[in-house]
């Protein structure tokens, strides 16, 4: 490996040595005698200039100096004359790596909409937009390890083929061998898994939780970080089909103790990318205000992305049950002139206009609610003394929603089992009941979805945006 990155040339003050750059032709402009080459290589946002005599090289390697080609530059790293760069590097000598037709080359330099780039997800990665936001994404998942690893936690991997449903919601992805054109029939004609791969029914993870529960009562502080998948058909700018969950399981952590690791950890996470990534986010900045002031007013955001950053950062999230937050909802002004398009009474899943009318409108802050019905949540979570609510949370966040779902998880066998019984989970789930027979603890844990945090980081508006190659319902290209 002979070539230096071009963020490091970029920082450099060490002038007139030789530097090897590898990039691809992000523009060109120039007279007859000099070309000036703008070669971006990944490594950050910003591109090196390439000065190239034209004279000195032949016709045939100049006439390839396209956008979107790729080239190996051997020259002198130079103090900059011109004033937009400290430093740029004169080419000594040239090598094409890679050609790219003008005629045929999609990614010419001016604005694509993002439509558009989620049509070349395979080029995406070489427009500066996108480089920001995976490189963002990248350091919010180092800082997910980091985060845990200081404080103690193991790196816990749940399995991603399972044969339950955490989450008890039926949206999951089938894994199986058998010839869908001729699947194997038992007596009573329905299909005989027992001749598949498994010997059973199996299926995607909606969520690594179970296992990591498992994980936690013998290791105390663990976490996940892996894909999770469903197969809900929500056409939204907040769903995926599959998407990366991040799961911590802390055994003897009651429902406060959970809430506050969810906005620590939040927290962490935001300052770790105003620390290590200021001049992505002030590149995204630019864009947000921009596709701010051309939306509808009453769907502007009064903040800017940094600015949302750092209020996020500076303000204690608000903490009210579930109970409280119906009360609020029914004292609106909002309710009252009719705006919520859902009935608002207790005993509601909470719609996303009635969660962004609490964080947005009302509170303008992080929101977490707790407490919620336990008809509306998943079998895992502790009952409260009331028989009527779980001690679940939720965190909701401007523009985003729902970003963070947790709870305590109910650690009494016979009240686990109620449940269980009452949903026919028990037999499928004999291995996570017996954690409950033999020295059960209280525990609790929560899961944050990574895609939904780079997107309120990165301030982009749909969800498609934040992840390589997105799954969503009709889509699996690339
Ligand atoms: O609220 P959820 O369904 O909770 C669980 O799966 C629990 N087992 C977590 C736990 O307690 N360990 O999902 C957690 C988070 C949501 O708050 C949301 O941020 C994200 O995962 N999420 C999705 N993100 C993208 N696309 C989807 N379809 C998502 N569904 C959930
Ligand atoms: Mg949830």
């Amino acid at each position: 490996m002979k070539q230096n990155a071009i963020r490091h040339l970029l920082q450099s003050t060490d002038f007139d040595r030789p530097v090897v750059v590898q990039g691809w032709v992000r523009n060109r402009r120039g007279s007859k005698s000099v070309a000036f080459v703008h070669l971006n290589d990944g490594s950050c946002l910003a591109n090196i200039q390439v000065v190239v005599n034209v004279e000195e090289f032949a016709e045939e390697i100049i006439k390839k100096i396209a956008v979107g080609a790729c080239l190996e530059v051997e020259g002198k790293l130079l103090a900059s004359q011109g004033s937009e760069q400290a430093c740029e590097v004169l080419a000594e000598k040239l090598v094409i790596l890679g050609e790219a037709d003008p005629e045929k080359y999609p990614l010419q330099p001016k604005a694509h909409s993002l439509e558009f780039l989620r049509e070349i997800a395979h080029l995406r990665p070489r427009t500066a937009t996108f480089g920001a936001i995976f490189r963002i994404r990248h350091h919010l998942g180092f800082a997910v390890h980091q985060y845990f690893h200081e404080r103690g936690f193991f790196y816990w991997q749940s399995p991603i083929i399972t044969a339950s449903d955490a989450e008890g919601a039926g949206e999951t992805f089938r894994v199986t061998t058998l010839p869908l054109a001729q699947m194997p029939k038992n007596e009573t004609g329905a299909i005989d898994f027992t001749q598949d791969f498994f010997g059973r029914e199996a299926n995607l993870t909606v969520s690594g939780q179970l296992e990591a529960e498992l994980g936690a009562l013998g290791l105390g502080l663990v976490y996940t970080f892996g894909p999770t998948f469903r197969a809900e058909n929500s056409n939204t700018t907040r769903h995926l089909a599959e998407f990366w969950m991040i799961e911590p399981e802390m055994a003897f952590y009651d429902a406060k103790d959970n809430q506050d690791l969810a906005e620590d950890f939040l927290k962490y996470l935001i300052r770790f990318v105003l620390t290590h990534c200021s001049e992505d986010l002030a590149f995204l900045e630019e864009r947000f205000q921009k596709e701010n002031s051309q939306k509808k007013k009453e769907e502007q955001s009064e903040m800017g992305l940094i600015e949302k950053l750092r209020f996020v950062l500076e303000n204690e999230f608000v903490r009210i049950s579930y109970t409280e937050a119906i009360d609020i909802l029914q004292a609106s002004p909002y309710h009252k002139k009719k705006k919520f398009k859902f009935e608002v009474k207790w005993g509601i899943d909470l719609q996303s206009e009635h969660e962004r009318y609490l964080v947005e409108k009302h509170f303008r802050k992080p929101v977490i609610l707790f407490d919620y019905p336990k008809e509306i949540k998943a079998f895992y979570m502790k009952q409260n003394e009331d028989g009527k609510t779980v001690r679940a949370m939720d965190i909701l966040f401007p523009g985003i929603g729902e970003i963070v779902g947790g709870s305590q998880r109910e650690e009494v066998l016979e009240k686990l089992q109620a449940r269980t019984d009452a949903l026919g989970l028990t037999q499928n789930l004999w291995w996570y009941l017996e954690t409950r027979r033999f020295g059960t603890a209280p525990h609790s844990g929560f899961g944050l979805g990574f895609e939904r945090l780079v997107q309120f980081v990165t301030g982009m508006g749909n969800i498609r945006d934040v992840i390589p190659y997105p799954r969503s319902p009709q889509s699996a290209d690339f």
